[in-house]
Protein backbone atom coordinates (compact mmCIF):
# COMPACT_ATOMS: atom_id res chain seq x y z
CA UNK A 1 0.00 0.00 0.00
CA UNK A 2 1.33 3.41 -1.02
CA UNK A 3 1.60 6.16 2.07
CA UNK A 4 0.10 8.73 -0.72
CA UNK A 5 -3.43 6.62 -0.26
CA UNK A 6 -5.81 8.69 2.13
CA UNK A 7 -7.00 5.86 5.19
CA UNK A 8 -10.42 5.81 6.60
CA UNK A 9 -11.84 4.90 10.30
CA UNK A 10 -14.99 3.50 11.50
CA UNK A 11 -15.45 6.57 13.46
CA UNK A 12 -14.21 10.48 12.72
CA UNK A 13 -12.63 11.84 9.58
CA UNK A 14 -10.09 10.18 7.40
CA UNK A 15 -6.77 10.55 7.10
CA UNK A 16 -5.14 12.50 3.71
CA UNK A 17 -2.48 9.89 3.83
CA UNK A 18 -0.80 6.84 5.74
CA UNK A 19 1.91 8.99 7.66
CA UNK A 20 1.04 10.19 11.00
CA UNK A 21 3.17 12.23 13.55
CA UNK A 22 4.47 10.26 16.58
CA UNK A 23 3.60 11.40 19.73
CA UNK A 24 6.49 12.86 21.05
CA UNK A 25 7.31 14.55 24.32
CA UNK A 26 8.73 17.82 23.93
CA UNK A 27 8.60 19.73 27.43
CA UNK A 28 7.45 23.30 25.80
CA UNK A 29 4.54 23.86 28.05
CA UNK A 30 4.12 25.70 31.04
CA UNK A 31 4.26 24.07 34.51
CA UNK A 32 1.06 24.15 35.00
CA UNK A 33 0.49 22.21 31.75
CA UNK A 34 -1.25 25.78 29.46
CA UNK A 35 -0.42 25.05 26.02
CA UNK A 36 2.70 27.35 25.25
CA UNK A 37 3.30 28.73 21.33
CA UNK A 38 6.48 26.88 21.34
CA UNK A 39 4.51 23.51 21.26
CA UNK A 40 1.47 25.34 19.31
CA UNK A 41 4.27 26.24 16.43
CA UNK A 42 5.94 22.61 17.12
CA UNK A 43 2.98 20.86 15.92
CA UNK A 44 0.78 22.80 13.40
CA UNK A 45 4.05 23.09 11.66
CA UNK A 46 4.11 19.13 11.53
CA UNK A 47 0.35 19.42 9.96
CA UNK A 48 1.58 22.22 7.52
CA UNK A 49 4.40 19.64 6.51
CA UNK A 50 2.03 17.00 5.13
CA UNK A 51 1.40 14.81 7.98
CA UNK A 52 -2.14 12.60 7.87
CA UNK A 53 -2.48 12.43 11.78
CA UNK A 54 -0.80 14.90 14.14
CA UNK A 55 -0.66 13.65 17.43
CA UNK A 56 0.24 15.81 20.70
CA UNK A 57 2.68 14.41 22.85
CA UNK A 58 1.71 12.26 26.06
CA UNK A 59 -0.77 14.64 27.91
CA UNK A 60 -1.21 13.95 31.46
CA UNK A 61 -5.38 13.13 32.68
CA UNK A 62 -4.52 14.28 36.27
CA UNK A 63 -2.27 15.98 38.38
CA UNK A 64 -0.61 12.87 40.07
CA UNK A 65 -0.53 12.24 36.58
CA UNK A 66 2.29 14.50 35.65
CA UNK A 67 5.77 13.39 34.71
CA UNK A 68 7.56 15.59 32.51
CA UNK A 69 8.83 19.33 33.31
CA UNK A 70 6.73 21.36 30.54
CA UNK A 71 4.09 18.79 29.87
CA UNK A 72 1.06 19.71 28.42
CA UNK A 73 -2.02 18.81 30.33
CA UNK A 74 -5.89 17.96 29.52
CA UNK A 75 -6.37 17.33 33.27
CA UNK A 76 -9.39 19.87 33.88
CA UNK A 77 -10.91 23.34 32.71
CA UNK A 78 -7.29 25.13 32.62
CA UNK A 79 -5.93 23.68 29.46
CA UNK A 80 -9.27 23.93 27.63
CA UNK A 81 -8.36 27.14 25.76
CA UNK A 82 -4.98 26.05 24.63
CA UNK A 83 -6.22 22.71 23.71
CA UNK A 84 -8.76 24.19 21.56
CA UNK A 85 -6.61 26.74 19.89
CA UNK A 86 -3.91 23.81 19.54
CA UNK A 87 -6.86 21.56 17.93
CA UNK A 88 -7.96 24.78 15.60
CA UNK A 89 -4.22 25.12 14.50
CA UNK A 90 -3.99 21.77 13.73
CA UNK A 91 -6.97 21.28 11.50
CA UNK A 92 -6.22 24.73 9.58
CA UNK A 93 -3.50 22.48 8.23
CA UNK A 94 -5.73 19.52 7.03
CA UNK A 95 -4.55 17.17 9.23
CA UNK A 96 -6.50 15.10 11.60
CA UNK A 97 -5.59 15.50 15.54
CA UNK A 98 -5.09 13.27 18.23
CA UNK A 99 -4.28 14.33 21.28
CA UNK A 100 -2.36 11.40 23.52
CA UNK A 101 -3.80 10.73 27.22
CA UNK A 102 -1.25 9.58 29.84
CA UNK A 103 -0.81 9.12 33.43
CA UNK A 104 2.66 8.15 34.74
CA UNK A 105 1.87 6.10 37.90
CA UNK A 106 4.79 4.99 39.38
CA UNK A 107 6.75 6.89 36.91
CA UNK A 108 5.37 10.44 37.30
CA UNK A 109 7.16 13.30 38.74
CA UNK A 110 5.29 13.59 41.95
CA UNK A 111 5.27 17.49 40.79
CA UNK A 112 1.58 17.95 41.07
CA UNK A 113 0.62 15.07 43.56
CA UNK A 114 1.48 11.78 45.46
CA UNK A 115 2.18 8.80 43.37
CA UNK A 116 -0.03 6.31 42.94
CA UNK A 117 0.56 3.44 40.59
CA UNK A 118 -0.87 -0.58 40.54
CA UNK A 119 1.07 -2.08 43.82
CA UNK A 120 2.83 -0.66 46.63
CA UNK A 121 6.55 0.68 46.17
CA UNK A 122 7.54 2.60 49.95
CA UNK A 123 11.29 3.12 47.96
CA UNK A 124 9.59 5.12 45.35
CA UNK A 125 6.51 6.83 47.69
CA UNK A 126 3.98 5.37 45.71
CA UNK A 127 0.61 4.31 46.33
CA UNK A 128 -1.45 1.34 45.23
CA UNK A 129 -4.62 2.48 43.93
CA UNK A 130 -7.46 1.38 45.82
CA UNK A 131 -10.06 -0.62 43.12
CA UNK A 132 -12.42 2.56 43.57
CA UNK A 133 -9.06 4.55 42.51
CA UNK A 134 -8.44 2.25 39.79
CA UNK A 135 -12.40 3.22 38.50
CA UNK A 136 -11.99 7.00 39.15
CA UNK A 137 -8.65 6.40 37.01
CA UNK A 138 -10.98 5.07 34.06
CA UNK A 139 -13.31 8.28 34.90
CA UNK A 140 -10.37 10.28 34.53
CA UNK A 141 -9.59 9.12 31.26
CA UNK A 142 -12.38 9.11 29.80
CA UNK A 143 -13.39 13.02 31.27
CA UNK A 144 -9.59 14.02 29.53
CA UNK A 145 -11.24 12.29 25.95
CA UNK A 146 -14.52 14.46 26.62
CA UNK A 147 -12.35 17.87 27.08
CA UNK A 148 -10.21 16.89 23.67
CA UNK A 149 -13.76 16.51 21.91
CA UNK A 150 -15.17 19.82 23.66
CA UNK A 151 -11.76 21.52 22.61
CA UNK A 152 -12.01 20.62 19.20
CA UNK A 153 -9.52 17.25 19.00
CA UNK A 154 -10.37 14.47 15.91
CA UNK A 155 -9.41 11.56 18.61
CA UNK A 156 -6.99 10.54 21.13
CA UNK A 157 -5.09 7.90 21.82
CA UNK A 158 -4.76 6.21 24.86
CA UNK A 159 -1.24 5.72 25.96
CA UNK A 160 -0.85 1.94 27.02
CA UNK A 161 2.79 1.90 26.10
CA UNK A 162 6.19 2.18 27.64
CA UNK A 163 5.87 1.40 31.39
CA UNK A 164 3.05 4.48 32.36
CA UNK A 165 0.13 3.70 34.59
CA UNK A 166 -1.90 1.62 31.74
CA UNK A 167 1.22 -0.66 31.22
CA UNK A 168 2.09 -0.70 35.00
CA UNK A 169 -0.93 -2.78 35.02
CA UNK A 170 0.09 -4.80 32.07
CA UNK A 171 3.40 -6.07 34.48
CA UNK A 172 3.33 -9.80 34.89
CA UNK A 173 6.14 -9.55 37.75
CA UNK A 174 4.59 -7.18 39.84
CA UNK A 175 0.75 -6.69 39.21
CA UNK A 176 -0.36 -9.11 42.13
CA UNK A 177 -3.44 -7.43 43.16
CA UNK A 178 -5.98 -9.73 43.88
CA UNK A 179 -8.85 -7.70 42.96
CA UNK A 180 -9.98 -7.76 39.32
CA UNK A 181 -7.34 -5.17 38.24
CA UNK A 182 -4.21 -7.93 39.11
CA UNK A 183 -3.46 -11.39 38.50
CA UNK A 184 -3.96 -13.16 35.65
CA UNK A 185 -3.43 -11.44 32.36
CA UNK A 186 -6.98 -11.11 32.02
CA UNK A 187 -7.69 -8.86 34.71
CA UNK A 188 -4.25 -7.14 34.04
CA UNK A 189 -5.44 -6.07 30.66
CA UNK A 190 -9.17 -5.21 31.94
CA UNK A 191 -8.22 -1.10 32.96
CA UNK A 192 -7.24 -0.88 29.62
CA UNK A 193 -10.61 -2.05 27.55
CA UNK A 194 -12.54 -0.52 30.56
CA UNK A 195 -10.68 2.58 29.58
CA UNK A 196 -11.48 2.61 26.03
CA UNK A 197 -15.07 2.05 26.56
CA UNK A 198 -15.39 4.54 29.42
CA UNK A 199 -13.76 7.36 26.70
CA UNK A 200 -16.40 5.25 23.96
CA UNK A 201 -18.93 6.04 25.86
CA UNK A 202 -18.10 9.83 27.10
CA UNK A 203 -17.41 11.02 23.46
CA UNK A 204 -19.47 11.25 20.41
CA UNK A 205 -19.95 8.92 17.35
CA UNK A 206 -17.17 10.78 15.09
CA UNK A 207 -14.74 10.27 17.76
CA UNK A 208 -11.35 8.43 16.61
CA UNK A 209 -9.78 6.41 19.60
CA UNK A 210 -6.65 4.89 19.33
CA UNK A 211 -4.79 2.75 21.87
CA UNK A 212 -0.99 2.50 21.83
CA UNK A 213 1.04 -0.28 23.41
CA UNK A 214 4.59 -1.69 23.64
CA UNK A 215 4.80 -5.76 22.87
CA UNK A 216 8.02 -5.99 24.57
CA UNK A 217 9.75 -5.02 27.92
CA UNK A 218 8.09 -3.55 30.88
CA UNK A 219 7.53 -6.93 32.10
CA UNK A 220 4.65 -7.93 30.19
CA UNK A 221 4.89 -10.80 28.45
CA UNK A 222 5.03 -10.94 24.42
CA UNK A 223 1.73 -13.35 24.35
CA UNK A 224 0.39 -10.90 26.81
CA UNK A 225 0.54 -8.06 24.56
CA UNK A 226 -0.63 -10.37 21.66
CA UNK A 227 -3.57 -11.30 23.50
CA UNK A 228 -4.84 -7.95 24.43
CA UNK A 229 -4.14 -6.58 20.68
CA UNK A 230 -6.17 -9.98 19.38
CA UNK A 231 -9.00 -8.96 22.03
CA UNK A 232 -8.99 -5.26 20.93
CA UNK A 233 -8.66 -5.49 17.26
CA UNK A 234 -11.70 -8.20 18.18
CA UNK A 235 -13.65 -5.93 20.15
CA UNK A 236 -13.66 -3.14 17.24
CA UNK A 237 -14.07 -0.54 19.89
CA UNK A 238 -11.14 1.31 18.92
CA UNK A 239 -10.05 3.18 15.88
CA UNK A 240 -6.34 2.16 15.75
CA UNK A 241 -3.75 0.73 17.26
CA UNK A 242 -0.42 1.95 17.49
CA UNK A 243 2.47 -0.30 17.92
CA UNK A 244 5.37 1.25 19.72
CA UNK A 245 8.16 -0.98 18.43
CA UNK A 246 10.92 1.48 18.69
CA UNK A 247 12.29 -0.67 15.66
CA UNK A 248 9.67 -1.76 13.56
CA UNK A 249 11.87 -4.45 11.68
CA UNK A 250 13.15 -5.73 14.33
CA UNK A 251 12.43 -9.68 15.67
CA UNK A 252 10.77 -10.24 19.26
CA UNK A 253 13.36 -10.25 21.70
CA UNK A 254 11.79 -13.41 23.32
CA UNK A 255 13.38 -16.23 22.18
CA UNK A 256 10.22 -18.53 22.07
CA UNK A 257 9.41 -15.93 18.96
CA UNK A 258 12.56 -16.01 17.10
CA UNK A 259 12.71 -15.86 13.50
CA UNK A 260 10.08 -13.26 12.58
CA UNK A 261 9.35 -9.75 12.72
CA UNK A 262 8.06 -8.89 15.40
CA UNK A 263 5.46 -6.82 13.56
CA UNK A 264 3.63 -9.96 12.21
CA UNK A 265 2.74 -11.30 15.41
CA UNK A 266 0.02 -8.52 15.33
CA UNK A 267 -0.11 -8.00 11.22
CA UNK A 268 -1.37 -11.91 11.19
CA UNK A 269 -4.22 -10.69 13.81
CA UNK A 270 -8.02 -10.47 12.45
CA UNK A 271 -8.74 -6.71 12.71
CA UNK A 272 -11.99 -5.68 10.61
CA UNK A 273 -12.08 -2.27 10.49
CA UNK A 274 -9.38 -1.63 13.35
CA UNK A 275 -6.51 0.18 11.43
CA UNK A 276 -2.64 -0.73 12.67
CA UNK A 277 -0.22 1.40 12.76
CA UNK A 278 3.91 0.57 13.90
CA UNK A 279 6.26 3.53 15.21
CA UNK A 280 9.78 2.79 15.24
CA UNK A 281 13.31 3.55 12.79
CA UNK A 282 10.99 4.49 10.38
CA UNK A 283 13.60 6.84 8.18
CA UNK A 284 13.10 6.81 4.57
CA UNK A 285 9.89 6.78 2.29
CA UNK A 286 11.51 3.31 1.33
CA UNK A 287 11.20 2.58 5.09
CA UNK A 288 7.55 3.77 5.10
CA UNK A 289 6.60 1.62 2.04
CA UNK A 290 8.01 -1.80 3.25
CA UNK A 291 6.08 -1.25 6.53
CA UNK A 292 2.76 -0.49 4.65
CA UNK A 293 3.97 -3.79 2.84
CA UNK A 294 4.39 -5.79 5.78
CA UNK A 295 0.81 -5.23 6.42
CA UNK A 296 0.46 -2.44 8.40
CA UNK A 297 -2.24 0.81 7.84
CA UNK A 298 -0.24 3.30 8.45
CA UNK A 299 2.94 4.03 9.95
CA UNK A 300 4.48 7.22 12.74
CA UNK A 301 7.61 8.96 12.61
CA UNK A 302 9.03 10.35 15.30
CA UNK A 303 13.05 11.22 14.82
CA UNK A 304 12.53 11.58 11.27
CA UNK A 305 9.44 14.44 11.59
CA UNK A 306 11.98 15.94 14.43
CA UNK A 307 14.35 16.44 11.63
CA UNK A 308 12.34 17.25 8.72
CA UNK A 309 8.97 18.92 9.37
CA UNK A 310 8.07 17.95 6.47
CA UNK A 311 8.89 14.69 6.05
CA UNK A 312 5.50 13.45 5.09
CA UNK A 313 5.15 15.73 2.23
CA UNK A 314 8.78 15.25 0.78
CA UNK A 315 8.32 10.74 1.85
CA UNK A 316 4.87 11.50 -0.58
CA UNK A 317 6.47 13.63 -3.19
CA UNK A 318 9.92 11.76 -3.30
CA UNK A 319 9.81 7.52 -3.02
CA UNK A 320 13.91 7.79 -2.69
CA UNK A 321 13.54 10.72 0.16
CA UNK A 322 15.66 9.66 2.97
CA UNK A 323 15.72 11.84 5.93
CA UNK A 324 19.20 12.98 7.48
CA UNK A 325 20.60 11.52 10.30
CA UNK A 326 21.34 12.67 13.65
CA UNK A 327 22.70 14.27 15.16
CA UNK A 328 21.60 17.56 13.69
CA UNK A 329 22.77 21.37 14.84
CA UNK A 330 20.46 23.11 17.23
CA UNK A 331 20.05 25.59 14.68
CA UNK A 332 18.47 23.24 12.43
CA UNK A 333 15.92 22.09 14.93
CA UNK A 334 15.37 25.72 15.20
CA UNK A 335 14.80 26.21 11.84
CA UNK A 336 12.13 23.35 11.94
CA UNK A 337 9.85 24.62 14.49
CA UNK A 338 11.74 23.68 17.65
CA UNK A 339 11.80 25.88 21.22
CA UNK A 340 14.12 25.67 23.30
CA UNK A 341 13.25 23.52 26.21
CA UNK A 342 12.65 21.00 23.74
CA UNK A 343 15.92 21.36 21.85
CA UNK A 344 18.17 21.21 25.41
CA UNK A 345 15.75 18.07 26.26
CA UNK A 346 16.86 16.20 23.22
CA UNK A 347 20.41 17.74 23.85
CA UNK A 348 20.40 16.27 27.36
CA UNK A 349 17.37 13.30 27.54
CA UNK A 350 18.74 11.76 24.99
CA UNK A 351 21.89 10.00 22.76
CA UNK A 352 23.42 11.80 19.74
CA UNK A 353 20.38 13.72 18.66
CA UNK A 354 21.81 17.33 18.87
CA UNK A 355 25.86 18.55 17.70
C1 LIG B 1 11.99 12.95 22.07
C2 LIG B 1 10.99 11.82 22.08
C3 LIG B 1 9.82 11.96 22.80
C4 LIG B 1 8.87 10.93 22.82
N1 LIG B 1 7.69 11.10 23.48
C5 LIG B 1 6.71 10.17 23.41
C6 LIG B 1 5.43 10.42 23.98
O1 LIG B 1 5.13 11.48 24.53
N2 LIG B 1 4.51 9.42 23.87
C7 LIG B 1 4.78 8.22 23.25
O2 LIG B 1 3.92 7.34 23.18
N3 LIG B 1 5.99 7.99 22.66
C8 LIG B 1 6.93 8.94 22.72
N4 LIG B 1 8.14 8.75 22.07
C9 LIG B 1 8.29 7.57 21.18
C10 LIG B 1 7.92 7.96 19.74
O3 LIG B 1 6.54 8.22 19.62
C11 LIG B 1 8.29 6.87 18.72
O4 LIG B 1 7.51 5.73 18.94
C12 LIG B 1 9.76 6.50 18.79
O5 LIG B 1 10.57 7.66 18.81
C13 LIG B 1 10.20 5.61 17.63
O6 LIG B 1 10.02 6.26 16.40
P1 LIG B 1 11.27 6.93 15.60
O7 LIG B 1 12.31 5.85 15.46
O8 LIG B 1 10.65 7.37 14.31
O9 LIG B 1 11.76 8.07 16.44
C14 LIG B 1 9.12 9.74 22.08
C15 LIG B 1 10.31 9.61 21.37
C16 LIG B 1 11.23 10.64 21.34
C17 LIG B 1 12.48 10.48 20.51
Amino acid sequence: MSPVAPLTFAHGPSWRNRLALAPLTNMQSGSDGVLSDDEYRWLVRRGEGGFGQVMTCAAYIRDDGHTFPGQLGAAGDQHSEGLTRLAAGIRATGAVSSLQLQHGGRRADGALGAKVGPWDDDAKGVTALTTEGVEQIVADFAAAAALAERAGFDGVEIHGAHGYLLAQFLDARNNLRTDRYGGDPENRRRVIVEVIDAVRAATGPDFQVGLRLSPERYGIPPADAIDLARQVLADARIDYLDLSLWDAFKEPADPGFAGRSLLSCFTELPRGDVRLGAAGKIASAADAEAILGQGTDFVLIGTGAIIHHDFAARALADPGFVADPQPVTAQRLRDEALGPAFIEYLSTGWDDFVV
